[in-house]
């Protein structure tokens, strides 16, 4: 029924069907690990993939179904797991297609923790990721062959903001029977629906805006239910399976194959799953998502405004600045604003922008971004410190970038908390100067 509704109304009601009992009008928290199944046979169902009911908190939970089902109707989707962080969202999503010898294709301009995570990680479990320029979709293309499973990108890139082409990348993937993971977590699905332009799976950290408050780890993994799972390349969805009565996934699960089979065997096996408590978490952020995101939109935009302007700053990246090279991309692909989070440099360098994150005191210098509180960090020093000095560069991190993540505050608080960080780092850039003279 909540497919028919907007956006707004799905965000405070989707996946919730009043509890009949209690009519509890919130959505109640299922803080337990196990479920009193009806009889023997009813339990052995369970363990097959059949029948309904839950099982045990680690593949499935009422709360947690909730949120599950309502972002799965944010996204478009047919169904979505729940995990215990973004970085497990992206993990899980991989492991369900590729195993050893496979091949994933990724964007470079990545998240730190992703691209360390494909770079350094997957490679010792035999997946090897192949990265390219996300702008190239030659490039994409010539990196696909027969064992690439998933081609990967996001569609905001941390920090370097790269815009992905959604269209243009899942026309080459698709070409070549590949599905496209696209993980939405800056632009949350009020800005952007990557399924609407082709993406099959989404991935999020829904500690960043779906949360919004700063309180909790989490993710989820959202599957279009659009991919067809080819026997040549995808075997494991097609052939029988005896953990489920000899049925594919593509046979017990239809559209949601891929969801099905993520919970089913990675959840089950590697126990990732999110905490009943923290999906509750994110219910309630989620029912306010799109008046925050509004909000965040509006102060980052004066924000960016203002630091274009100022004399101390030597560039902005906020892509719907007029003359940003991702100006025409960004009204394609996010076209009610492009999120909160966005880079900048100033005058004097890396000594300069460090006096300035020092400097700040409304803003919270920490390792996070999307909270409705303002943020700040130094990517290269902290997130992105794990990349050589050269995958920086390749993944948009230059040595003096400063992230911002604009919250919700009074705008006038921000810009002055700004304006006298940006003075200090002034000072700091001109004894800098003399020093060298
Ligand atoms: C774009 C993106 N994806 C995934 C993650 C990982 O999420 P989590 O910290 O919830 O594991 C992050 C974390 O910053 C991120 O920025």
């Amino acid at each position: 029924m909540t497919n028919e509704f907007k956006q707004d109304t799905i965000a405070l009601h989707g996946g919730q069907t009043v509890d009949p009992i209690t009519r509890s009008r919130a959505v109640p928290l299922y803080q337990t690990t196990s479920y009193v199944f009806d009889d023997t046979e009813h339990a052995a169902s369970l363990f097959k993939l059949q029948g309904s009911g839950y099982l045990y908190s680690r593949n499935a939970n009422p709360t947690n179904d909730v949120l599950e089902k309502r972002l799965a109707a944010l996204e478009g989707g047919v169904g979505a797991f729940a995990v215990a962080s973004g970085q497990a969202a992206v993990l899980l999503a991989v492991l369900t297609v590729a195993q050893v010898g496979d091949e994933i294709v990724a964007t470079n301009a990545l998240y730190g923790g992703t691209y360390t995570l494909f770079e350094r990680t997957l490679p010792r479990f035999g997946i090897t990721v192949r990265f390219v320029d996300g702008a190239d979709l030659a490039a994409i293309e010539a990196a696909i062959n027969d064992n690439t499973k998933a081609v990967f990108t996001e569609t905001i890139g941390n920090p370097s903001l790269q815009i992905a082409d959604i269209v243009g990348i899942s026309e080459v993937a698709h070409r070549h029977g590949v599905p496209v993971i696209v993980d939405n977590t800056f632009a949350t699905p009020y800005l952007a629906k990557p399924f609407e332009h082709g993406a099959d799976i989404i991935v999020h950290s829904t500690t960043k805006f779906i949360g919004g408050h700063g309180t909790s780890i989490g993710g989820a993994i959202i599957d279009s239910g659009n991919f067809e799972w080819n026997a040549q390349r995808f075997p494991a969805f097609v052939d029988s399976n005896p953990l489920i009565d000899n049925r594919s996934f593509v046979e017990a699960a239809g559209k949601a194959a891929f969801v099905t089979k993520a919970r089913f065997e990675l959840g089950h096996d590697l126990g990732a799953t999110l905490s009943p408590f923290n999906a509750w978490l994110f219910i309630q952020g989620l029912e306010s998502l799109s008046v925050r995101i509004r909000q965040h939109v509006s102060n980052a935009k004066a924000v960016a405004t203002f630091l274009e302007q100022h004399d101390l700053v030597e560039w902005v990246n906020y892509p719907t600045l007029a003359g940003n090279a991702q100006q025409d991309i960004a009204a394609k692909y996010l076209p009610k604003g492009a999120g909160s989070i966005f880079s900048f440099g100033i005058k004097g360098g890396l000594e300069a922008a460090k006096t300035f994150i020092n400097a700040v005191e409304l803003l919270s210098h920490v390792a996070n971004v999307g909270d409705s509180k303002s943020l700040v960090i130094h990517p290269a020093s902290t997130s992105h410190s794990r990349l050589t000095p050269a995958q920086q560069i390749s993944s948009g991190v230059t040595p003096g970038l400063i992230r911002l993540s604009i919250g919700l505050e009074d705008i006038d608080d921000i810009l002055a908390d700004l304006e006298q960080a940006l003075q200090k780092a002034g000072v700091q850039a001109l004894v800098t100067a003399k020093e060298e003279q």
